[in-house]
Order: structure tokens, then sequence, then C-alpha cells
């Protein structure tokens, strides 16, 4: 604990991502994925694998740009290096250990940045949510969205950020900002890969599914041409729910 509020207190980021929780989020996520790395690393290896194949189809191989790259460990980092001019990997939160790893690739960059545009005006009471535009201008060649676009809502609908609106609305919000980051992606003039959760099941300690739910909150995401399981809580992982277990299906899209 001691050491997380350290992390969270030196490791450089913006102010609205240590607002929005993601810092803390990002920090807490990396030591989830230590203590589940016998769980996690076979998502990491199928989304390595899924972006090789979304990279081989790009023809022109100026820039691969990957959206929510986060801790860089589902990213082909050195192959993506290789294979085009420019690799630049958008988050609103890279911890020290993410800055290491391109340290030694001086064709990779970190960048940044909300990719809803949103997230400004919602943390200052604003509910309208934008069309994204940041990027559609450069000359990128394959552009990934990596099990980002099913986090958008979370971060901007937290309890208590937007009291005075009804269950309906912050609905209608989810939705949109889910509506919106696909409309983004269909903008660019490159190959386009998604890579997102599309089912979540939750099991009990007997192994019984106890809850399941659609976590794009009902947009209709593009067909995945192929899917894979993510085991997110593996058994003995969740102390509020000790015996229970949380699995994601994550699929990817090209078009
Ligand atoms: C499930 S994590 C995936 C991270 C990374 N691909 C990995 O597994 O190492 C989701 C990522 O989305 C980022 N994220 C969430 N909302 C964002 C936003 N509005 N703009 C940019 N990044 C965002 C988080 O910081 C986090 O790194």
């Amino acid at each position: 604990m001691i050491l997380e509020a350290w992390q969270w207190l030196t490791t450089p980021a913006t102010p609205l991502a240590r607002r929005s929780g993601l810092l803390k989020e990002a920090i807490a996520m990396q030591a989830r994925c230590k203590r589940c790395e016998a769980a996690w690393q076979p998502h990491y290896q199928r989304c390595q694998q899924a972006i090789r194949e979304a990279m081989a189809q790009s023809k022109r191989k100026r820039i691969l740009m990957v959206m929510g790259a986060g801790l860089l460990q589902d990213i082909p980092l050195h192959q993506a290096s290789e294979a085009f001019e420019q690799v630049w990997l958008v988050d609103m939160v890279f911890l020290r250990s993410a800055r290491r790893l391109v340290r030694d690739l001086p064709n990779v960059r970190l960048i940044e940045c909300d990719l809803t545009e949103s997230l400004t005006g919602l943390f200052s009471g604003r509910t309208d949510i934008v069309s994204p535009q940041r990027f559609l201008d450069e000359p990128i060649d394959c552009v990934v969205s990596l099990n980002v676009l099913t986090q958008l809502p979370l971060t901007a609908i937290r309890p208590g950020l937007h009291r005075n609106l009804e269950e309906a609305e912050l609905e209608k919000m989810g939705q949109a900002l889910i509506q919106a980051h696909l409309e983004y992606l269909s903008k660019f003039d490159a190959v386009r890969c998604l890579i997102c959760d599309r089912w979540v099941a939750e099991y009990d300690a007997q192994g019984q599914c106890i809850d399941e739910l659609d976590p794009a909150w009902g947009v209709r995401l593009p067909a995945p041409d192929t899917t894979w399981l993510w085991q997110v809580i593996p058994r003995g992982e969740s102390t509020q729910a000790p015996g229970h277990e949380r699995t994601h299906k994550v699929g990817r899209s090209i078009w």
C-alpha cells in the first residue's frame, strides 16, 4: 500500500490522469498483472499475435498507432519497431516500467492523452461527448484499439461524478463514448484493428455462472474474426468474493 502510494506520488502523470483515477488504476493493474501472470500471459500472447496479423495487413508501414497501450504487455514492441518507421503508443498514463521498455527503441513514442477528448469536460461538469479528431490527419497506416474501448465509460462515468443525472442518462453517455470511439477508429484511412472484451462472466466458488454482462453497454461492435478467453480474476485473486472468478471473452476485428 505504501509502495503504491509512493508510486502514485512519483510517477510523471498529467493532472487529468491523477484526477480521473487512471493513474491509480494503472498502478493497481501492474500489481495485479504480476500476481496473475500465469492467467494473463495467454491473453497477452493472443493480443500480440492479433496485432502482428493486423501489422502484416498494412501495405505501407509509416506509423503504427496503438490506443490504450498502458503497460505495453500486450504489444509486440520489437517487431512493431522493426516493421514500422514509427510506432505511437497512446494512453492517459505510462508507468516507469513502460517508459523503460521503450527506452532503447528510438522510433517508439509514448503519447499521453485522452482518447475520448471528452474527459476534461466531463470532469468539470459537462455531459456532452465529442467526436475525437486527434491524429486523423497523420500518416497512420495501421491503428489498433487495444483493450481500451470498454474502459472508456468506466473512467468517465464514475460514481458521484454526475450526481444530477438519472441512470438512463448515464447509460446514454456510456453508449455515446463507445460509439464515438468506434466511429473515430473507422475514420482512419488505415488498417483498423479493434481488440476488446465482448462478454464478461462471473463464477462463484462452485464454478456456477452467477452474472453475465455485455461490456459494450448494448452498442453493436464489429463482428470478431477471432476470440479467446481471458481469466481476468482467477480463483484466489478476489478478496471481496473469495473463490470467485471473472472471465472475459476478448475479440479481434480488422477492417
Ligand atoms: C485494460 S487497460 C489495457 C492496457 C494495456 N493494453 C495492457 O494490458 O498492458 C486499459 C487502458 O486504457 C487506458 N485508458 C482508459 N481510458 C482512457 C482514455 N480516456 N484515454 C486514454 N487511455 C485511456 C488506461 O490508462 C489503461 O492503460
